[in-house]
Protein backbone atom coordinates (compact mmCIF):
# COMPACT_ATOMS: atom_id res chain seq x y z
CA UNK A 1 0.00 0.00 0.00
CA UNK A 2 1.59 3.76 -0.82
CA UNK A 3 2.34 5.41 2.14
CA UNK A 4 0.07 8.52 3.26
CA UNK A 5 1.28 11.94 2.27
CA UNK A 6 1.59 13.80 5.31
CA UNK A 7 0.22 17.44 5.56
CA UNK A 8 0.81 19.40 8.65
CA UNK A 9 -1.51 22.36 9.09
CA UNK A 10 -3.90 20.31 7.05
CA UNK A 11 -6.92 21.88 9.18
CA UNK A 12 -5.82 25.95 8.45
CA UNK A 13 -6.60 28.14 5.67
CA UNK A 14 -4.17 26.70 2.93
CA UNK A 15 -3.73 22.98 4.18
CA UNK A 16 -7.41 22.50 4.27
CA UNK A 17 -7.40 23.00 0.71
CA UNK A 18 -4.18 21.45 -0.18
CA UNK A 19 -5.73 18.05 1.37
CA UNK A 20 -8.54 17.07 -1.20
CA UNK A 21 -6.11 17.89 -4.12
CA UNK A 22 -4.50 15.10 -3.25
CA UNK A 23 -6.98 12.90 -2.71
CA UNK A 24 -8.17 13.83 -6.31
CA UNK A 25 -4.74 12.84 -7.24
CA UNK A 26 -5.24 9.59 -5.61
CA UNK A 27 -3.29 9.97 -2.71
CA UNK A 28 -3.93 8.83 1.01
CA UNK A 29 -3.41 11.70 3.55
CA UNK A 30 -2.72 12.28 7.41
CA UNK A 31 -2.94 15.22 8.79
CA UNK A 32 -1.58 16.70 11.87
CA UNK A 33 -3.60 18.77 13.62
CA UNK A 34 -3.33 19.63 17.83
CA UNK A 35 -6.80 18.60 18.14
CA UNK A 36 -7.47 15.21 17.46
CA UNK A 37 -10.49 14.81 14.60
CA UNK A 38 -12.79 11.83 12.69
CA UNK A 39 -11.17 10.83 9.70
CA UNK A 40 -12.74 9.85 6.48
CA UNK A 41 -12.51 8.20 3.34
CA UNK A 42 -8.50 8.18 2.81
CA UNK A 43 -7.91 10.89 5.18
CA UNK A 44 -6.41 10.03 8.91
CA UNK A 45 -5.87 12.74 11.46
CA UNK A 46 -3.06 12.15 13.91
CA UNK A 47 -2.78 14.88 16.90
CA UNK A 48 -0.02 16.73 17.62
CA UNK A 49 1.63 19.54 18.65
CA UNK A 50 4.81 20.93 16.41
CA UNK A 51 5.97 23.27 19.03
CA UNK A 52 6.24 20.90 21.80
CA UNK A 53 7.30 17.97 19.26
CA UNK A 54 4.29 15.96 21.36
CA UNK A 55 3.15 13.11 18.25
CA UNK A 56 5.12 14.22 15.71
CA UNK A 57 6.75 10.78 16.10
CA UNK A 58 3.39 8.97 15.15
CA UNK A 59 2.73 11.47 12.58
CA UNK A 60 5.78 11.12 10.60
CA UNK A 61 6.12 7.06 10.88
CA UNK A 62 5.97 5.82 7.33
CA UNK A 63 5.09 8.71 5.25
CA UNK A 64 7.58 9.29 2.44
CA UNK A 65 6.77 13.24 1.18
CA UNK A 66 5.60 15.89 4.07
CA UNK A 67 3.79 19.13 3.01
CA UNK A 68 4.56 21.36 5.40
CA UNK A 69 1.57 23.74 6.02
CA UNK A 70 1.83 24.28 9.91
CA UNK A 71 2.47 27.96 10.66
CA UNK A 72 1.69 31.13 13.32
CA UNK A 73 2.55 34.34 13.39
CA UNK A 74 5.35 33.44 15.93
CA UNK A 75 7.72 30.59 15.95
CA UNK A 76 7.50 28.56 12.60
CA UNK A 77 11.29 27.75 12.96
CA UNK A 78 10.79 26.07 16.25
CA UNK A 79 8.03 24.43 14.78
CA UNK A 80 10.21 23.58 11.64
CA UNK A 81 12.87 22.36 13.96
CA UNK A 82 11.02 19.61 15.42
CA UNK A 83 9.39 18.42 12.57
CA UNK A 84 12.48 18.26 10.54
CA UNK A 85 14.59 16.29 12.97
CA UNK A 86 11.40 13.84 13.24
CA UNK A 87 11.46 13.44 9.45
CA UNK A 88 15.19 12.89 9.20
CA UNK A 89 14.91 10.17 11.98
CA UNK A 90 12.09 8.48 9.65
CA UNK A 91 13.58 8.95 6.59
CA UNK A 92 10.98 11.03 4.65
CA UNK A 93 12.04 11.46 0.43
CA UNK A 94 10.75 14.89 0.29
CA UNK A 95 9.94 17.59 2.62
CA UNK A 96 7.66 20.20 1.01
CA UNK A 97 7.16 23.70 2.84
CA UNK A 98 5.24 26.96 2.37
CA UNK A 99 7.11 30.40 2.54
CA UNK A 100 6.29 33.66 1.90
CA UNK A 101 7.76 36.15 -0.52
CA UNK A 102 10.38 38.50 1.44
CA UNK A 103 11.62 35.92 3.82
CA UNK A 104 15.11 36.79 2.65
CA UNK A 105 14.55 40.34 1.48
CA UNK A 106 13.14 41.31 5.04
CA UNK A 107 15.47 42.34 7.89
CA UNK A 108 14.76 41.56 10.67
CA UNK A 109 16.93 43.54 13.46
CA UNK A 110 15.55 45.84 15.62
CA UNK A 111 12.39 45.54 18.32
CA UNK A 112 10.39 47.06 16.17
CA UNK A 113 10.99 44.67 13.60
CA UNK A 114 11.05 42.00 15.44
CA UNK A 115 7.29 43.27 17.40
CA UNK A 116 6.15 44.08 13.63
CA UNK A 117 7.53 41.75 11.27
CA UNK A 118 9.13 39.06 12.99
CA UNK A 119 7.01 36.26 11.35
CA UNK A 120 9.34 37.11 8.21
CA UNK A 121 12.54 36.26 10.20
CA UNK A 122 10.71 33.17 11.60
CA UNK A 123 10.05 32.11 7.46
CA UNK A 124 13.37 32.29 6.86
CA UNK A 125 15.27 30.56 9.24
CA UNK A 126 12.56 28.52 8.86
CA UNK A 127 13.69 28.06 5.62
CA UNK A 128 17.00 27.38 5.96
CA UNK A 129 16.53 25.06 8.08
CA UNK A 130 15.20 22.61 5.58
CA UNK A 131 17.62 23.64 3.37
CA UNK A 132 20.33 22.62 5.70
CA UNK A 133 18.67 19.42 6.83
CA UNK A 134 20.27 17.21 4.21
CA UNK A 135 16.56 16.18 3.44
CA UNK A 136 15.43 16.64 -0.13
CA UNK A 137 13.01 19.48 -0.28
CA UNK A 138 11.66 22.20 -2.07
CA UNK A 139 10.38 24.99 -0.76
CA UNK A 140 7.64 27.86 -2.68
CA UNK A 141 7.46 31.04 -1.43
CA UNK A 142 4.00 32.84 -2.02
CA UNK A 143 2.65 36.42 -1.23
CA UNK A 144 -0.18 37.11 1.11
CA UNK A 145 -3.69 35.21 0.81
CA UNK A 146 -6.49 36.95 0.11
CA UNK A 147 -8.36 34.87 3.82
CA UNK A 148 -4.99 36.42 5.39
CA UNK A 149 -5.83 40.06 3.59
CA UNK A 150 -9.57 40.16 4.65
CA UNK A 151 -8.84 39.32 8.22
CA UNK A 152 -6.49 42.58 8.82
CA UNK A 153 -9.01 44.84 6.83
CA UNK A 154 -11.70 43.50 8.61
CA UNK A 155 -9.91 44.06 12.01
CA UNK A 156 -9.30 47.95 10.65
CA UNK A 157 -12.72 48.26 9.98
CA UNK A 158 -13.66 48.05 13.50
CA UNK A 159 -12.45 51.47 13.81
CA UNK A 160 -13.81 54.69 13.17
CA UNK A 161 -10.84 55.84 11.36
CA UNK A 162 -8.97 53.44 9.86
CA UNK A 163 -4.55 53.72 10.46
CA UNK A 164 -3.05 52.25 6.59
CA UNK A 165 1.00 51.63 6.57
CA UNK A 166 2.05 54.46 4.58
CA UNK A 167 3.47 52.91 1.56
CA UNK A 168 2.46 49.51 2.09
CA UNK A 169 1.74 47.30 -1.15
CA UNK A 170 0.65 44.07 -1.27
CA UNK A 171 -0.21 41.18 -4.05
CA UNK A 172 -2.34 39.24 -2.89
CA UNK A 173 -3.42 35.54 -3.95
CA UNK A 174 -5.52 32.70 -3.68
CA UNK A 175 -4.81 30.18 -1.33
CA UNK A 176 -6.62 27.55 -4.19
CA UNK A 177 -3.82 28.53 -6.06
CA UNK A 178 -1.17 28.17 -3.51
CA UNK A 179 -2.44 24.68 -2.81
CA UNK A 180 -2.69 23.08 -6.68
CA UNK A 181 1.09 24.41 -6.67
CA UNK A 182 2.04 22.74 -3.63
CA UNK A 183 -0.03 19.52 -4.71
CA UNK A 184 2.46 19.31 -7.97
CA UNK A 185 5.48 20.41 -6.28
CA UNK A 186 4.93 17.26 -3.46
CA UNK A 187 3.97 14.82 -6.21
CA UNK A 188 7.25 15.92 -8.20
CA UNK A 189 10.63 15.48 -7.27
CA UNK A 190 12.74 17.77 -4.83
CA UNK A 191 13.49 20.85 -6.40
CA UNK A 192 14.50 23.34 -3.64
CA UNK A 193 13.34 27.00 -3.97
CA UNK A 194 11.36 27.17 -6.86
CA UNK A 195 9.97 30.41 -8.29
CA UNK A 196 7.55 32.62 -6.37
CA UNK A 197 3.49 32.53 -6.41
CA UNK A 198 2.06 35.68 -6.59
CA UNK A 199 -1.27 37.22 -7.06
CA UNK A 200 -2.35 39.14 -9.98
CA UNK A 201 -2.18 42.09 -9.25
CA UNK A 202 -0.41 44.57 -6.56
CA UNK A 203 -2.28 47.03 -4.46
CA UNK A 204 -1.56 49.45 -2.30
CA UNK A 205 -2.51 48.96 1.06
CA UNK A 206 -5.19 51.58 1.17
CA UNK A 207 -6.84 50.49 -1.81
CA UNK A 208 -7.32 46.93 -0.67
CA UNK A 209 -8.96 48.53 2.30
CA UNK A 210 -11.25 50.79 0.19
CA UNK A 211 -12.26 47.73 -1.98
CA UNK A 212 -13.65 46.47 1.15
CA UNK A 213 -15.20 49.29 2.32
CA UNK A 214 -17.17 49.12 -0.92
CA UNK A 215 -18.02 45.73 -1.33
CA UNK A 216 -19.52 46.00 2.44
CA UNK A 217 -21.56 49.57 1.24
CA UNK A 218 -19.77 51.02 3.80
CA UNK A 219 -17.49 54.39 3.94
CA UNK A 220 -14.67 54.97 6.88
CA UNK A 221 -11.58 57.66 6.96
CA UNK A 222 -8.13 56.53 6.55
CA UNK A 223 -5.36 57.82 7.50
CA UNK A 224 -2.30 57.01 6.07
CA UNK A 225 0.57 55.83 8.99
CA UNK A 226 4.20 55.79 9.05
CA UNK A 227 5.32 52.81 10.53
CA UNK A 228 9.44 53.01 11.82
CA UNK A 229 12.64 50.42 11.17
CA UNK A 230 14.04 48.77 8.68
CA UNK A 231 11.57 45.99 7.79
CA UNK A 232 8.97 48.67 7.19
CA UNK A 233 11.09 50.06 5.27
CA UNK A 234 11.85 47.18 2.88
CA UNK A 235 7.95 46.63 2.73
CA UNK A 236 7.63 50.01 1.21
CA UNK A 237 10.43 48.93 -1.17
CA UNK A 238 8.33 46.39 -2.54
CA UNK A 239 10.48 43.16 -0.63
CA UNK A 240 6.90 41.68 -0.06
CA UNK A 241 6.06 41.34 -3.68
CA UNK A 242 6.48 39.42 -6.75
CA UNK A 243 5.47 41.67 -9.51
CA UNK A 244 7.59 39.28 -11.82
CA UNK A 245 5.67 36.01 -10.90
CA UNK A 246 2.21 37.77 -10.81
CA UNK A 247 1.04 33.98 -12.35
CA UNK A 248 -2.13 33.77 -9.41
CA UNK A 249 -5.32 34.49 -11.31
CA UNK A 250 -8.41 34.79 -9.19
CA UNK A 251 -8.50 38.83 -8.17
CA UNK A 252 -9.14 40.45 -4.82
CA UNK A 253 -11.95 42.26 -6.19
CA UNK A 254 -13.06 38.33 -7.41
CA UNK A 255 -12.72 36.79 -3.63
CA UNK A 256 -14.53 40.55 -2.22
CA UNK A 257 -17.71 39.48 -4.65
CA UNK A 258 -17.20 36.23 -3.44
CA UNK A 259 -16.72 36.31 0.27
CA UNK A 260 -17.71 39.57 1.04
CA UNK A 261 -21.55 40.85 1.15
CA UNK A 262 -22.83 44.77 1.70
CA UNK A 263 -25.63 44.79 5.14
CA UNK A 264 -27.99 45.98 2.13
CA UNK A 265 -27.81 43.04 0.28
CA UNK A 266 -27.53 40.03 3.26
CA UNK A 267 -28.68 40.21 6.26
CA UNK A 268 -27.37 36.89 7.18
CA UNK A 269 -24.75 36.15 4.70
CA UNK A 270 -20.56 36.10 4.27
CA UNK A 271 -18.93 39.02 6.25
N1 LIG B 1 -1.63 33.50 5.23
C1 LIG B 1 -0.82 34.02 4.31
O1 LIG B 1 -1.06 35.09 3.75
C2 LIG B 1 0.43 33.26 3.92
C3 LIG B 1 1.24 33.71 2.88
C4 LIG B 1 2.39 32.97 2.53
C5 LIG B 1 2.71 31.83 3.26
N2 LIG B 1 1.91 31.45 4.28
C6 LIG B 1 2.26 30.24 5.04
O2 LIG B 1 1.32 29.23 4.73
C7 LIG B 1 1.16 28.38 5.87
C8 LIG B 1 -0.33 28.20 6.16
O3 LIG B 1 -0.90 29.47 6.44
P1 LIG B 1 -2.47 29.56 6.75
O4 LIG B 1 -2.86 30.97 6.49
O5 LIG B 1 -3.20 28.45 6.06
O6 LIG B 1 -2.47 29.30 8.31
P2 LIG B 1 -3.72 29.07 9.28
O7 LIG B 1 -5.02 29.13 8.54
O8 LIG B 1 -3.54 29.99 10.43
O9 LIG B 1 -3.53 27.57 9.78
C9 LIG B 1 -2.46 27.26 10.60
C10 LIG B 1 -2.33 25.74 10.67
O10 LIG B 1 -1.17 25.44 11.42
C11 LIG B 1 -1.49 24.43 12.36
N3 LIG B 1 -0.66 24.64 13.54
C12 LIG B 1 -0.41 25.83 14.18
N4 LIG B 1 0.39 25.62 15.24
C13 LIG B 1 0.65 24.28 15.28
C14 LIG B 1 1.40 23.44 16.13
N5 LIG B 1 2.05 23.94 17.20
N6 LIG B 1 1.46 22.11 15.86
C15 LIG B 1 0.79 21.59 14.80
N7 LIG B 1 0.06 22.34 13.95
C16 LIG B 1 -0.01 23.65 14.19
C17 LIG B 1 -2.97 24.61 12.65
O11 LIG B 1 -3.50 23.33 13.00
P3 LIG B 1 -4.43 23.02 14.30
O12 LIG B 1 -4.98 24.35 14.77
O13 LIG B 1 -5.47 22.08 13.76
O14 LIG B 1 -3.51 22.38 15.26
C18 LIG B 1 -3.52 25.06 11.31
O15 LIG B 1 -3.87 23.94 10.52
C19 LIG B 1 1.97 29.02 6.99
O16 LIG B 1 3.23 28.39 7.06
C20 LIG B 1 2.15 30.46 6.54
O17 LIG B 1 3.30 31.06 7.04
C21 LIG B 1 0.78 32.11 4.62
Amino acid sequence: MPSPILVTGGTGTLGRLVVPRLRDAGCDVRVLSRRSREGGEGIEFVAGDLATGEGIEAAVAGTEIIVHCAGTAKGDEDKTRNLVRAASRAGARHLVYISVVGADRIPVVSGIDRAMFGYFGSKRAAEELIADSGLPWTTLRATQFHDAILLTVRQLARLPVLPVPAGFRFQPVDPGEVAARLVELALGTPAGLVPDLGGPRVYEMAALVRGYLRARGTYRPIVPVWVPGRAARALRAGANLAPDRAVGRRTWEDFLAARVSSPSHSSSGPR
